[in-house]
C-alpha cells in the first residue's frame, strides 16, 4: 500500500459477485484495498482491480476459521481500516437432514463465526479511533425460514439481527454499521450452493453491479440497512406480517431441489 493518506477498506469475499463488485465500488471511490477470499483467484481480482488504478493487496485465506480470519488481519500490517466490507459467504441447498455436517458448519463458520470475529477484530479498532464504516452482507432470506436452504436462512437471520444490535450498541461512537440485504444476486452462490435445479436457482435475479452500488452507498451514509431492489422491498414487508409456517411453505416452492421444472 503505498499512498496511506487513502482511506482504507477490507472487502471479504472479494473474488467474485457482490464482494467483488463491492470491492470495485471502494476503488472507485480512492480507496485502498485488502481482499480476501478462500482460493487463489483472489489474486485474479486483486490484477483486475489494480488495472482500474487502486492499490489492492489479496489474501488467500478460509475465512470460516478463526486462523484465516487472523491472518486477514495481519495482512492489514496495522494500518487503520476506514471501511470493513464484511461480505464472505455461502449457501448449503438441499434437504438439512440429508447434508454433510462437515459442509453445514463451513456455513455457520463463514456466514457467523468468522464474520462476527472479523467484526469484533477490527471493529475494536474502530471504535479506539472514534471512526469507521462497517457494511455487512445479510440477506432478504434472513426474513424467511428457508425451507431446503435452512442454516443459511438461519445464519442470515443472525447477521441481520446482528448487524442491527451492534448499530444501536456502536450508537454516537462515532463507527457506523450497515446491513446489506441482497434479494436472489446473479453471482456463483446458487452454483455453488448445488441449488441449480430450483425454482429460485433458475430465476431472474439482481445484477451483483447494481447491488453492490446500494450497498456501497448506504455504508457511505451510514445507514442502519439496505434491501437491494423493490421487489425485495416489498418481499421483506410481507414477510413481517407473514406467518412463519406459510413464509417456509413458500420457501419449499423457491428451494426445493427440483422445483425448476414447475417453473417452466
Ligand atoms: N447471490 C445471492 O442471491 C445473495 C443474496 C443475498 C445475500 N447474498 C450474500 O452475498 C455474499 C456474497 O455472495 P455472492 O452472491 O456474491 O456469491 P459468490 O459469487 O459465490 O461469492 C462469495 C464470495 O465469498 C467467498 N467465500 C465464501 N466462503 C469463504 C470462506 N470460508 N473464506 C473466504 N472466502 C469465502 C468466496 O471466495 P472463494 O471463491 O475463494 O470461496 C467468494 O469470493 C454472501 O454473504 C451471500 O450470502 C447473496
Amino acid at each position: 500500500m503505498s499512498t496511506n493518506s487513502r482511506p482504507f477498506a477490507i472487502v471479504t469475499g472479494a473474488s467474485t459477485g457482490i464482494g467483488y463488485e463491492l470491492a470495485r465500488e471502494c476503488a472507485e471511490h480512492n480507496y485502498d484495498l485488502l481482499i480476501a477470499a478462500d482460493e487463489a483467484r483472489i489474486d485474479d481480482a486483486a490484477a483486475s482491480l489494480r488495472a482500474s488504478g487502486a492499490n489492492v493487496e489479496a489474501i488467500e485465506a478460509d475465512l470460516a476459521t478463526l486462523k484465516g480470519v487472523d491472518a486477514l488481519v495481519a495482512a492489514a500490517k496495522g494500518r487503520p481500516v476506514d471501511a470493513l466490507l464484511a461480505n464472505a459467504g455461502h449457501g448449503l441447498g438441499k434437504a438439512f437432514l440429508d447434508q454433510d455436517f462437515d459442509e453445514v458448519r463451513h456455513v455457520i463458520d463463514t456466514n457467523i463465526t468468522g464474520t462476527i470475529y472479523l467484526i469484533q477484530k477490527i471493529g475494536r479498532q474502530m471504535r479506539a479511533r472514534k471512526s469507521g464504516r462497517i457494511l455487512i452482507t445479510g440477506s432478504v432470506a434472513g426474513y424467511i425460514p428457508g425451507t431446503f436452504h435452512a442454516v443459511y436462512n438461519g445464519t442470515k437471520a443472525f447477521i441481520d439481527s446482528f448487524s442491527f444490535a451492534l448499530r444501536a450498541e456502536l450508537k454516537d461512537s462515532g463507527v457506523t454499521v450497515t446491513c446489506l440485504m441482497p434479494g436472489p444476486t446473479e453471482t456463483e452462490f446458487f452454483r455453488r450452493a448445488d441449488m441449480t435445479d430450483t425454482s429460485v436457482g433458475q430465476s431472474e435475479k439482481d445484477d451483483p453491479v447494481d447491488v453492490a452500488k446500494v450497498g456501497f452507498e448506504a455504508m457511505e451514509k451510514g445507514d442502519g440497512e439496505v434491501v437491494a431492489g423493490w421487489k425485495n422491498k416489498i418481499e421483506t414487508t410481507i414477510a413481517n406480517v407473514t406467518p412463519s409456517g406459510v413464509l417456509a411453505e413458500m420457501h419449499r416452492k423457491q428451494a426445493e431441489p427440483g422445483s425448476a421444472k414447475n417453473t417452466r
